[in-house]
């Protein structure tokens, strides 16, 4: 039987794994035809169409799965622009993201991560992702786009109501939508205030704000669309890495012990949880030349899935690939994206998701994931854990 695959069903909502190792088996992109769109699951597609295809592609058309295959509207940010301007509106802030420029954020994080988590340790249980990972990744994206700190909370909580997902649902609901308009509504006072205190700007809202991009300032919407865009990468994807991390650790005690014994060992953790449960599961561009990939032949006009959950599970790329194991080693791999629309965040994903997981673990020692209780994202877009309860004994290192 043909294998029947729709990113908005039921079965991929919940646990897509299997269908895409089924995609991978078929050993070339995998068409959906009610989308006439591909879906590129294998490694090799992935990396190719990222490397060498960036001319052959659009993301104006759109990134996520409801822009381009249930025609949702895309917001105009650097994130769906081709280049060169694509490139200009990144550069703005891409100083920030080096591996300098995140550095220089580096004891601000921490001390930021400690005062969220003392509370937490004192009180002995709590959720690694929402009361903890979710809390320090939205106040750091608040503190990057100069914005209130009580905002940030309260405009993630939006977030969470813009991407939640019923059971069945296909496409943005009502829940969804008022969500992103009472969202868009705040920004945009927020940037009319900032209008009539230019002084109060800082951050990236600073940046933006005061640049002339082919000599034109940005107007309230370019500003309105890229705040969201920020505060829903900065706050999204990391905090699932870290929950994820910690309760992977828990299912794999030999690994769990090795990390409790050398707190070096967080990174090594972090980016293979990043690798075995990619966050950002799939993000969608619409081929703009006909040109051929893996053996299919893609036409204008068509859309392409690119499945970065599946491609690292690929077994041709990563030798057991569906083992969770920190001490893997590998040349390369898809959990940051690839090409020029590489994850700007990366430096800083990277730096502050071990800084959580290593403060975690100094604070509260060994630790006890309820992994019964553990929930997972459903929908078309992430891909991880979003309910993590843990119990802590407590216990601080210097
Ligand atoms: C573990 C955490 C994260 C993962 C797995 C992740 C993954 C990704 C992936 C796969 C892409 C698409 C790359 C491509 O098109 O080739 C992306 C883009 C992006 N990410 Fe991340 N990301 C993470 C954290 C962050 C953070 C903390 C930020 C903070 C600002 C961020 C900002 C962005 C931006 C702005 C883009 C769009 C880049 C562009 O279009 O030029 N990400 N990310």
């Amino acid at each position: 039987m043909p294998l029947d695959y729709d990113p908005f069903s039921d079965a991929a909502m919940r646990d897509p794994f299997p269908l895409y190792a089924a995609m991978r088996a078929e050993g070339r992109p995998h068409f959906i035809p009610q989308y006439n769109a591909w879906a590129l699951a294998r490694f090799a597609d992935v990396w190719e169409a990222s490397m060498h295809h960036e001319a052959d592609v659009t993301w104006t058309a759109g990134a996520l799965p409801t822009q381009l295959l249930l025609d949702e509207p895309v917001p105009h940010a650097f994130t769906t622009m081709d280049a060169p301007d694509h490139r200009k509106w990144r550069g703005v802030v891409r100083r920030e993201y080096t591996p300098e420029g995140v550095r220089a954020h580096e004891s601000r994080i921490r001390t930021l991560v400690r005062e969220v988590l003392e509370p937490l340790v004192a009180r002995g249980s709590f959720d690694l992702y929402s009361d903890y990972a979710n809390r320090v990744f939205c106040l750091n994206s608040g503190y990057n786009l100069g914005l209130p700190r009580e905002d940030a909370i309260s405009w993630r909580a939006l977030i969470d109501d813009m991407i939640h997902r019923d059971r069945g649902q296909r496409g943005s609901s009502e829940r969804n939508q008022r969500a992103a308009a009472e969202l868009g509504g705040y920004l945009a006072e927020y940037v009319q205030m900032l209008r009539r205190h230019p002084d109060r700007a800082s951050g990236h809202t600073a940046a933006y704000m005061n640049t002339e991009i082919d000599g034109r300032r940005l107007d309230d919407q370019d500003m309105v669309n890229l705040l969201m865009n920020f505060l829903i990468v900065g706050s999204e994807t990391t905090p699932m890495v870290c929950a994820g991390a910690l309760y992977y650790l828990e299912r794999h005690p030999a690994q769990k012990a090795a990390v409790l014994a050398d707190h070096a060992l967080v990174q090594q953790l972090f980016l293979e949880t990043a690798r075995f449960d990619q966050p950002t599961n799939m993000l969608c561009r619409r081929a703009v030349r006909d040109f051929t990939l893996g053996g299919a032949d893609i036409s204008t006009g068509q859309d392409l899935l690119y499945i970065y959950a599946s491609a690292n599970r690929d077994e041709a790329e990563f030798e057991r690939a569906d083992e969770f194991d920190i001490f893997r080693r590998h040349e390369r791999d898809l959990t940051y994206g690839a090409g020029g629309h590489k994850c700007l965040g990366m430096h800083l994903a990277t730096m502050a998701g071990v800084i959580v997981i290593e403060e975690f673990l100094k604070a509260a020692g060994d630790y006890a994931v309820l992994v019964e209780e553990c929930e997972r994202a459903y929908g078309e877009h992430l891909s991880g854990f979003l309910h993590v309860p843990v119990q802590t004994t407590t216990k601080r290192e210097a």
